[in-house]
């Protein structure tokens, strides 16, 4: 199954479509830049069809060239000065657009994210609510009334990735032992996909991340969900003790258990996302137990090993898994 199967009914990524700033910013300097270069086309192309129409071969001709034009100051002045001109109007706007956008301040109550990039999925932390989940980012959206933007910290564990959803905001890049920060205020709620913008390895391109921006009251709701720890359902017990006996939890936390690895995604509410393996399938039963029996089958190259289980084994600890909503 692909990203697109998986990710289906969610609107296209493109830049041209923003629902936030920066990206409205982004959009709009884009099409200065757009027009300019149109104008430049336009003027070179159309001279350029003037001298071979103009200028063509007749018959009759003997030949020769025509004769030459040297040391012209008209000629040299213009083709100097203005795309000098050109060039210090686009380097100003491009200028006062970075820095509005990186000097914008954190009001006090912005939401704070960390993202952390890994070989090939998103983890996702909420330091002050108390949140951790993975490739899905879920922000409030913001209005005019109460401003609800998200400050966004960049970090990587492993290589270079880098951060983009080009309907929300630019790439910053996600580089390891580096801190880089981000921010992003939607305005229209719904889902937003992104995209890994830097190659990282052989699943580059299967790191999906997808924004999802809540009206307010519907954030507040996620929020208390995520912050509740795991589910501990009887009947999901003897699932449980599979979990918990065998290597899953060196690598990945449950909250309420003793699972607290952080190599792998946080799976205290795993249901809760809608894919697995960061966009390669639908987050369903069937397709739960085939990723925990074979994950490279999904996903070539996949951190996550297989872990042999006995198809009892699996049963049971795939029927706890779905009760982590
Ligand atoms: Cu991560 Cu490309």
């Amino acid at each position: 199954m692909s990203l697109t199967a998986a990710m289906e009914a969610v609107s296209t990524p493109s830049m041209f479509a923003p629902v936030s700033t920066p990206a409205f910013a982004i959009r709009d300097l884009s099409f200065l830049v757009l027009a300019v270069v149109t104008f430049i086309f336009v003027v070179v192309a159309g001279v350029t069809l003037y001298a071979i129409v103009r200028y063509r071969r007749r018959p009759g001709e003997d030949g020769r060239d025509p004769p030459q034009v040297y040391g012209s100051t008209q000629i040299e002045l213009a083709w100097t000065v203005v795309p000098f001109l050109i060039v210090i109007v686009l380097f100003l706007t491009t200028t006062r657009y970075i820095f509005a956008i990186e000097r914008h301040a954190a009001p006090a109550d912005a939401v704070e994210v960390t993202v952390v990039g890994n070989q090939w999925w998103w983890e996702i932390r909420y330091p002050r609510l108390g949140i951790v989940t993975a490739n899905e980012l879920h922000v409030p959206v913001s209005d005019d009334a109460r401003p609800t933007p998200t400050f966004i910290t960049l970090e990587s564990a492993d290589v270079i990735h880098s951060f983009w959803i080009p309907q929300v905001a630019g790439k910053t890049d996600v580089i390891p032992g580096k801190t880089n920060r981000t921010w992003i205020e939607p305005r229209t709620p719904g889902t937003y996909v992104g995209q890994c913008a830097e190659f990282c390895g052989l699943q580059h391109a299967g790191m999906l991340l997808t924004v999802i921006v809540h009206p307010k009251n519907e954030f507040d709701r996620w929020v208390a969900a995520q912050q509740a720890t795991a589910v501990d359902l009887p009947e999901a017990r003897a699932g449980r003790e599979v979990f918990t006996s065998v290597a899953c939890i060196s690598c990945h936390t449950v909250r309420g258990t003793f699972a607290n690895g952080v190599f792998g995604p946080d799976l205290t509410h795993l249901m809760s996302r809608a894919t697995l393996g960061a966009g390669m399938a639908r987050n369903t039963r069937e397709n739960l137990r085939a990723w925990v029996s074979d994950p490279a089958a999904l996903k070539p190259g996949a951190r996550m090993p297989a872990m042999k289980l006995s198809d009892d084994q699996l049963d049971r600890l795939v029927a706890y898994l779905v009760t982590l909503r």
